[in-house]
């Protein structure tokens, strides 16, 4: 009788979310799970996890380069991580993130950076503005690529926002974050996301719009949470610590002291053990250490034999009785 076992290749294709899958999950008020990924493990990881989108965000310019903030990262660069977290998500939604001055200065630079986050491998884009990039969405939209927005606390107008602050904390504002909101999903937007503003004013923005809202630092009344994975797993090397971050992890310390024990056993000789190198016939091992230049010399200070046995235990071996014997086997050999 033949066993009936499922195969690898016979399993049953792992279903990528789409936009649609993040409808669905609203429409069923179920929340979806957001966070960010700059390389192929944590990708590959936050997949397995079941983490259902990935954001390749321009925050890599501080968490992996360690810039002071988000401007300094170029297209080329964002693009290297987006391919590494592309091959490491098999279900989760990518989207890639316009770094920058990739989108603002023309509609063409948006369509031909937008698209060249698509190539490699993301399912949206997302750039931050309202009304005054509505334009620049347009035309990426225009060209068939999904956008998400990306309002409230932006990173890229720190100048202008006057630091890391709070957002939408009038009426008046979330008055005018609702508008750049309408204006993105007039453009064409499938989605915006709210960074830093207070619960309620993320909650009057997403009764006011037909798009799914997301939120990092904008209260539970969003259709599903990002975080900066540097800031849940605790790898972020800097002193921002927005208060709205739950830590799950203390990776940093970990990894701290890991180095510092590989450091130490580096140093007291206690690595690499025996069990760290490569194992070889008994009588090459003999071979090659009675021809060792350190070997020779000490056997030409003592004349008289200088024993290997403790390397030998095979016929051939027990032949080299002395490092003279070795050193011609070893000759002999060549
Ligand atoms: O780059 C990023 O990680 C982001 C989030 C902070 C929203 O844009």
């Amino acid at each position: 009788m033949t066993a009936i076992r499922a195969t690898a290749s016979q399993q049953a294709p792992v279903k990528k979310v789409t936009v649609a899958t993040l409808a669905a999950l609203r429409a069923r008020d179920e929340k979806a799970v957001f966070v960010t990924a700059y390389d192929y493990p944590t990708a590959v990881y936050a997949d397995r996890a079941g983490v259902d989108m990935l954001l390749v965000g321009d925050s890599a310019a501080m968490t992996v380069l360690g810039l002071p903030t988000t401007v300094g990262i170029t297209l080329d660069e964002m693009l290297v991580f987006t391919r590494a977290v592309c091959r490491g998500a098999k279900r989760a939604f990518v989207v890639g993130d316009l770094p920058f001055l990739s989108y603002q200065p023309s509609d063409e630079a948006a369509i031909r950076s937008g698209g060249a986050f698509i190539a490699a491998g993301c399912d949206a884009v997302k750039c931050e503005g309202g009304q005054r990039i509505a334009p620049r969405v347009r035309a990426m939209t225009d060209a068939g690529i999904a956008v998400m927005g990306h309002l409230g606390l932006t990173p890229q107008s720190l100048g202008q926002l006057g630091g890391y602050r709070v957002q939408g904390k009038t009426l008046a504002a979330v008055e005018r974050l609702t508008e750049d909101a309408l204006a993105l999903q007039e453009a064409g937007a499938f989605s915006v996301l709210l960074e830093a503003v207070p619960a309620e004013a993320a909650a009057y923005v997403r009764e006011r719009v037909d798009i799914l809202v997301y939120g990092i630092g904008a209260g539970p009344d969003v259709d599903g949470q990002l975080v900066i994975s540097n800031d849940a797993l605790g790898s972020f090397v800097g002193d921002i610590r927005p208060k709205f971050v739950k830590r799950y992890a203390d990776v940093g310390t970990l990894v701290e002291a890991s180095f510092r024990n590989y450091a130490s056993d580096v140093r007291a000789h206690r690595f690499p053990a025996p069990e760290h190198c490569y194992p070889i016939d008994a009588a090459e091992e003999a071979a090659i250490h009675a021809a060792r230049p350190s070997t020779v010399a000490a056997a030409a200070r003592t004349p008289e034999a200088t024993p290997v046995a403790p390397l030998i235990d095979s016929s051939t071996a027990r032949e080299l009785r002395d490092v003279r014997a070795a050193r011609a086997f070893a000759e002999a050999r060549a």
